[in-house]
């Protein structure tokens, strides 16, 4: 999207977010560290389960039981969130942090029109008057591209298509301009066509407001569009984080490579797709070693017994894999597969 700032907005350091339930622990998000710049786009990608949206939640502290934060920083502009009350986050969500969802209408209230909906966050962060908000309300319908935003106004959300709908939940994200919104997969329940206008949207505001963005997705696909920086997720953890254009041409971690080879491609048939083997490991059993090592064609006996620790590379990107470090060449091959090592020569 736009240029990065080297302005720190929002770093995450060492968050830890368990849930707490009779089967035991389940680490959902367990050691996560990332920057967030004034005005840059962050993706937040991998298979289902591990961890993006908890880790939004997080952010945003709106974890319900038996889910707790249980280490780590949020640093929002040099302060922790983690010691905010419910009071001072209840001013920071929408105003300096909004976030928007998948389905729209889980967060938008059905039997208000959407127009009352937007007017109601003028009204809450801004104090305007009834007639002021409301008129400030159409204004924005406009500007995310609802078509006779006066008339649309007046209308419940399941009068709404999924699309326009998804614009109104832009459009309350944005009226108090903050500095950074997190969209958890906003485009995921809607056709492709409509999924690519909701994208440039953003972009387009984006540009328009310097806001820096947190993009969920477990589309690489969308991420290329859309990011600057990417941080890939396995179970709770990080095991990639590099610019968007180096991940895709020199992908680091094996899970990263398995994600791009299932991403379709337009000269690519779909039965020809390769699927990561194997599934994410539970959060309550996770394994010793590298998480990713019962699905790793490259796995060593390394891998199995000893956890692999973040590498930073020369250009400040990051890989979790034992392939990259010094004690690769010494250890025992346990797998069957005959592959060298991808990418060393671009780590330091
Ligand atoms: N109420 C809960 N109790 C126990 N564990 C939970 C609970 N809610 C979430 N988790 C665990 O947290 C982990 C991370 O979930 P999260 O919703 O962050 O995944 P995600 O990456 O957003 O997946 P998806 O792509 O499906 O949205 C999951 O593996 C899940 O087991
Ligand atoms: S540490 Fe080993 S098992 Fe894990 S991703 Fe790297 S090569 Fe595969
Ligand atoms: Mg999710």
């Amino acid at each position: 999207m736009s240029s990065i700032h080297q302005e720190k907005l929002l770093e995450v350091q060492g968050l830890q977010t368990y849930f707490f339930t009779d089967e035991g622990t389940s680490k959902a998000v367990d050691g996560i560290d990332f920057t967030v710049y004034r005005g840059e786009t962050l993706g937040l990608v991998g298979e289902s389960g591990c961890g993006k949206s908890m880790t939004s939640l997080s952010i945003m502290q709106l974890l319900n039981r038996p889910g707790k934060t249980v280490g780590g920083r949020i640093l929002f502009k040099n302060e922790d969130l983690l010691t905010k009350s419910e009071e001072q986050m209840r001013r920071i969500r929408g105003k300096e942090i909004s976030m928007i969802f998948q389905e729209p209408m889980t967060s938008l209230n059905p039997v208000y029109t959407v127009g009352e909906q937007v007017a109601e966050v003028f009204r809450l962060h801004e104090n305007l008057g009834r007639k002021e908000a409301w008129a400030k309300a159409v204004e924005l319908l406009r500007v995310v591209g609802i078509p006779s935003p006066e008339e649309r106004s007046r209308q419940e959300p399941f009068q709404l298509s999924g699309g326009m709908r998804q614009r109104v939940m832009i459009a309350m994200a944005m009226a108090c301009q903050p500095d950074l919104l997190i969209a958890d997969e906003p485009t995921t329940a809607l056709d492709v066509t409509v999924q690519s206008q909701i994208l440039d949207l953003m972009k387009e505001l984006q540009q328009r407001m310097g806001m820096s963005i947190i993009l969920i997705t477990h589309d690489l696909g969308v991420v290329a569009e859309t990011c600057d920086r990417v941080a890939v997720l396995y179970a709770g953890q990080i095991v990639e984080y590099a610019y968007a254009d180096s991940i895709f041409e020199h992908p680091k971690h094996p899970y990263t490579q398995g994600l791009l080879q299932s991403l379709p491609s337009i000269d690519q048939d779909q039965d020809e797709l390769q699927a990561i083997p194997g599934t994410v490991p539970s959060p309550y059993d996770l394994p010793t070693g590298c998480r990713f090592a019962p699905r790793c064609a490259y796995r060593k006996e390394i891998c199995s017994s000893q956890k692999p620790e973040l590498l930073t590379t020369d250009h400040g990107e990051q890989v979790r894999c034992w392939m990259y470090s010094a004690e690769w060449q010494n250890t025992d091959a346990t797998c069957k597969h005959n592959i060298s090592p991808l990418g060393r020569s671009a780590l330091a």
